[in-house]
């Protein structure tokens, strides 16, 4: 099928190459032009795993072009992914603009059927403002041309967003026409997973739902573990005791400093506005969000308590990106945590496999900070190492050499990466998350 992609970000270059690699004719439109410079050499502007390999591949097979030129992609497809950012209104509310411009755009110059697919995570009944402006401009144009919309959210994590897209646990596509219908259907023949047909509002909440009950349930194991802490029962446990029923699932129970990233705490806001705007009080959730903001401050309480003054004192740090296998820090515990920590007066060494210039943009390097090459640079003369994103080179890290290279060796572990057991044998003091 020829397909058009609307916006390069996470979900619209995914999805581009995604389709491309399954055999579709893909064009992807993006506005900025030194990003579709980039894309067209086959670089990937951001770190995602083996999607640059995967670009690269589809680019010399011709079935991936990238265009500054809204137009040029409307004319290439009947069939427009809308991928387009959604960012947060200072109200908690998501801003449509983008939405609507490749609505209003599209119904400007089409000339035949097109199928608008809402890709981009969206609050519920956003496929009928697109209908209406859809209409509006058609009517304008004294046009009467078929068109549907239909609402195909993407389930991808960051990190593993290939995977996801590829081998999904589902697809979930709300739908009003047999025509949509049929052409959906005809996209994802070859996935195995349960494809869900719903009308396209039930569709649109699924997506809200979905993330906002898995950041509930890391909300709420975060909160177990602190009740871990206090009574000294191991929180890693409980997660695996509870998980292995099946109605509770052992996925999202990992206790720590709380989750961050580009969709959880924006849609998570959105969820809880678009409700109150129906009259819906969904204050269970502004829990889960503000259990999640208590954890950075609750995390800094315990590296005081563990070293009782900050003041001069160097600090370790491993792990700026919101979470590993990216190189995004968008909403990440460390930018809520680095802050907390230099007010106290600590001097600290950052480092992150990949995240360090995006953090260096917000925070560069200076008298009380600095950024290391190595995970090895970065402990030598300090008080504690601290471990805000769980990579794989941390846990494979020499430990011994570690603690030779420190002043103390003290861990305060924010994600429970190390065995416990393990790492006291080794002689460190160690402190992880609801963990005795
Ligand atoms: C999420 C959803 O999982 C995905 O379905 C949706 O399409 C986009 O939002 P993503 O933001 O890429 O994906 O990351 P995810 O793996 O869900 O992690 C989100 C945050 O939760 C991270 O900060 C992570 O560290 C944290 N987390 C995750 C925990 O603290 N504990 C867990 O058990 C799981």
């Amino acid at each position: 099928m020829k397909l058009t992609v609307v916006g390069a970000g996470y979900v619209g270059l995914t999805t581009a190459v995604c389709f491309a690699h399954l055999g579709h004719e893909v064009m992807v439109v993006e506005k900025l032009p030194n990003k579709v410079e980039l894309l067209k050499e086959g670089k990937v502007p951001f770190y995602e795993p083996g999607l640059e390999e995967l670009l690269k591949e589809n680019l010399s097979l011709g079935r991936l072009s990238f265009t500054t030129e809204l137009k040029q992609g409307l004319n290439f497809s009947e069939v427009i992914f809308i991928c387009v950012g959604t960012p947060q209104n200072p109200d908690g509310s998501a801003d449509l603009s983008q939405v609507e411009e490749v609505a209003r755009e599209t119904a400007k110059i089409m000339e035949s059927y097109k199928l608008f697919v809402e890709k981009s995570t969206v609050p519920v009944n956003t496929h009928k403002l697109i209908k209406r402006t859809v209409e509006r401009y058609l009517q304008r144009r004294g046009k009467q041309i078929e068109f549907d919309v239909v609402s195909n959210p993407e389930f991808l994590r960051e990190g593993s967003a290939i995977k996801d897209f590829l081998e999904p646990d589902r697809i979930v596509v709300g739908v009003e026409s047999q025509r949509a219908r049929q052409i959906m259907e005809e996209l994802y023949r070859d996935f195995k997973c349960p494809i869900i047909f719903t009308d396209p509002a039930t569709s649109e909440l699924i997506k809200h739902a979905s993330n906002s009950f898995l950041a509930m349930k890391i909300s709420y194991i975060n909160m177990v573990a602190d009740l871990c802490e206090k009574v000294g029962a191991d929180v890693r446990l409980v997660a695996e005791g509870m998980g292995y029923d099946k109605r509770i699932g052992r996925e999202f129970l990992r206790a720590g400093i709380g989750w961050g990233g580009s969709c959880f705490p924006k849609d998570i806001k959105a969820f809880i506005k678009m409700a109150k705007d129906h009259g819906v009080d969904f204050s269970l959730l502004e829990e889960v969000d503000k259990i999640n903001q208590r954890r950075a401050v609750q995390f800094v309480e315990k590296v005081k308590n563990v070293l009782w003054s900050l003041k001069g004192k160097t600090l370790a740090v491993w792990g700026l990106s919101f979470k590993p296998n990216t190189d995004d820090i968008r909403e990440a515990p460390s930018l809520r945590i680095i802050p907390l920590l230099l007010k106290e007066g600590a001097f600290l060494k950052l480092y992150d496999p990949k995240a360090m210039e995006n953090f260096k943009a917000l925070y560069p390097p200076g008298k009380d900070l600095t950024y290391e090459k190595d995970i090895y640079k970065t402990v030598e003369g300090a008080s504690a190492l601290l471990i805000l994103t769980e990579w794989e080179e941390f846990e494979k890290a020499d430990l011994e050499r570690v603690k030779e290279l420190m002043e103390l060796p003290i861990i305060v572990d924010g994600r429970n990466m190390y065995d416990p057991k393990r790492v006291r044998e080794l002689g460190f003091e160690y402190y992880g998350v609801g963990v005795p």
